[in-house]
């Protein structure tokens, strides 16, 4: 982009917000029937965009592509063992007809909801870009969620399919993830269809009249399939996320808005270009998998590097070997994985051509300047600009970032809002926060086409959760940030019960909920403390059935709370610290003091006064004043 496109642009949002929208919509959709109106708030805040257009999502990924650049590789995949299938436009097109053919041949219509359930191969893709066509509703549930969180996924949105592979190679071994399907779906009835791609050709159990190979549903079907045409409201998929309390809720998100948020975030924040090699680390799983794997580099017709597996093998030099190998120009990961792969030291980069490099991306927790500074430096050799983008599941795409070139950086900072979106810091009140560096409530005051429309099946949860808290005004992301002197966002961190360790995103009530329901557990609260590595990480205070447990018993019970809170949400979700008490800190109404729990957590000492609470020994006690 350049500045003055920017600068209008900006300019263009400001005066004139809905049409700004709509010609960016114009511009950058291939609409089946043009849309007339623009936005319609007359649900508020059940917003609806482009509503009287239609299109098919997957029409706009690949068959656009495909007078121009019909022999570009869309994907370039590598599987951990090493090998490795590129699927040009042409290719991929006719894999997702053929697909989308097999789920029809099931039964799967327009509407009805598929989960995906895959390791991060090329039919992940493919599977969710058939839905797309077919106008199913995909709802993607990452890998490394256990069996239990599945299931209720599954259960949650009435999925009639489900989509599988025999296993998925990571970190050197097989992640089993048809027996994990198999271990949970006597419990789903709804599922009438599990398709099984073989990837990993581990032994599986087969039940037939459920069970159908992938191959063999796509042996004898045609490559070519009618894209069903759907109006910009229809649901393209559900995301399951963690809230602050209860269980994770389906974010729905809409075709049209969704698909114009994709686009034009490659291009403005990844300036995307017609000759570069794009790769996102994210797995399809999580929502950055969703916009900047499946949906925004093919809608721009990029080519697009997959990876299957673990960083670290068969070394630490995996990625930076998968750049150099694939000529990547534009990578996109985590800060939790800078700073793992910081830690192995500088060799392993530096070992590798890394010069086709030219922007490089953080997304998913704030980045800390060390990890900051080893990126631009080691990584990008001082050349690469460092996009710092903010966003969340519910955002669909970019919110905070930087336009790369006009913009300038602030490490740490993800700096001003995108054309069309109207962020600000709010106070308790709802006023805008205007002293530089005073922390406040990160809100969104405009409604804009990507963001999510409801929460699958509970429309008063979507309204409690994102709306309540200032009267239906303003979208309440739920993180706490400040602003600088020159206007630039600094992104805080939650400010409600929600955990980002790794990037991933857990509900302590979740973890809370689960460590509960072991037999051998009365009550537990979990915190967050700062680490290292993974940015967060949980800490579970638990009140045993029992008396405190020590020694061998104790370490004993640690590893079988760890082992449960793993089978049961997964093994991201695991306590890194699991301390035992008597009870816990509780105000005389019976409510848990987070807030000390927190400062327990983080070793720091307690000074206030605790003489209103219910129990105030029981801090000497969490302290570890008294033997454990
Ligand atoms: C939460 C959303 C964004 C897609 C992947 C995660 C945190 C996200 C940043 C950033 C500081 C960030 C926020 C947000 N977060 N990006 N660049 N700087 N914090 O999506 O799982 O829905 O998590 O991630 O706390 O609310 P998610």
């Amino acid at each position: 982009m350049t500045e003055e496109l920017y600068r209008r642009l900006l300019a263009e949002a400001e005066s004139d917000y809905e049409g700004f929208w709509a010609r960016r919509a114009r511009e950058e959709i291939d609409w089946i029937k043009p849309f007339t109106r623009t936005l319609d708030e007359s649900n508020a805040p059940h917003y609806r965009w482009f509503d009287d257009g239609v299109l098919n999502v997957s029409v706009n990924c690949l068959d656009r592509h495909i007078a121009q650049r019909a022999d570009k590789p869309a994907i370039v995949f590598e599987g951990e063992p090493g090998d490795v299938r590129v699927l040009t436009y042409r290719e991929l097109l006719a894999e997702v007809g053929r697909f989308a053919n097999a789920l029809r041949a099931q039964g799967i219509n327009t509407g009805d909801r598929v989960v995906i359930y895959m390791p991060m191969v090329p039919e992940a893709v493919i599977a969710m870009q058939a839905c797309a066509r077919i106008g199913a509703i995909h709802s993607v549930v990452f890998g490394g969620f256990s069996g239990e969180s599945l299931k209720g996924r599954i259960i949650d949105a009435g999925a009639t399919a489900v989509v599988t592979a025999d296993g998925g190679h990571r970190g050197g071994r097989i992640i089993g993830l048809k027996a994990i399907c198999d271990q949970v779906l006597d419990e789903c009835p709804t599922v009438r269809t599990l398709f099984v791609l073989k990837r990993a050709g581990n032994a599986i159990a087969w039940r037939p009249g459920r069970d159908i190979w992938w191959h063999e549903a796509v042996a004898d079907v045609s490559a070519d399939c009618a894209p069903v045409a759907v109006g910009s409201e229809h649901p393209l998929y559900l995301l399951y996320t963690s809230g602050s309390t209860g269980r994770p809720k389906g974010i729905q998100h809409a075709s049209a808005g969704y698909l114009l948020g994709t686009i034009l975030t490659m291009r403005w924040v990844f300036d995307i270009r017609e000759d570069d090699v794009f790769w996102c680390t994210a797995d399809v799983g999580w929502v950055t998998g969703h916009s900047y794997v499946a949906y925004g580099p093919l809608a721009c017709g990029a080519t697009m590097v997959m990876y299957e597996g673990a960083p670290t093998i068969p070394d630490p030099g995996r990625f930076w070997d998968l750049c150099e190998r694939h000529r990547v120009s534009v990578f996109y990961t985590a800060p939790t994985a800078i700073r793992a792969l910081k830690k192995h030291g500088d060799d392993y980069p530096r070992g590798h051509d890394l010069s086709r490099l030219r922007l490089l991306g953080s997304v998913g927790e704030p980045i800390n300047p060390e990890a900051w500074m080893w990126y631009y430096q080691v990584i990008g050799q001082g050349r690469c600009p460092i996009v710092d983008t903010w966003w969340q599941t519910e955002t669909g795409v970019h919110m905070i970032a930087p336009i790369p070139g006009i913009v300038a950086l602030k490490p740490g900072s993800c700096t001003r809002p995108l054309p069309g979106i109207v962020a600000d810091v709010v106070d308790a009140e709802g006023t805008p926060v205007t002293a530089p560096d005073e922390g406040g409530f990160l809100v969104i005051k405009r409604p804009w086409p990507s963001m999510l429309r409801t929460i699958w099946g509970d429309p008063e949860r979507y309204r409690e959760t994102y709306w309540e808290r200032f009267q239906n005004r303003y979208y309440v992301s739920g993180d706490g940030a400040r602003r600088d002197a020159d206007g630039y966002f600094w992104v805080m961190g939650r400010v409600d019960d929600v955990l980002k360790v790794s990037g991933h995103r857990l509900g302590t009530m979740e973890i809370e909920s689960v460590l509960v329901a072991h037999p051998l557990i009365a009550e537990a609260a979990v915190v967050g403390r700062p680490d290292e590595l993974t940015g967060e990480a949980i800490c579970a205070f638990v009140v045993p059935r029992g008396p405190r447990p020590s020694g061998d018993e104790r370490a004993a019970l640690i590893a079988e709370l760890r082992a449960w809170v793993g089978e049961k949400i997964g093994p991201i979700a695991k306590p890194a610290d699991i301390r035992f008490a008597d009870n816990l800190p509780k105000t005389r109404s019976g409510k848990i003091m987070r807030r000390l729990l927190r400062a327990v957590a983080r070793g720091e000492t307690v000074d206030e006064d605790v003489s209103t609470l219910e129990n105030p020994d029981i801090l000497r006690q969490l302290q570890g004043h008294d033997p454990q």
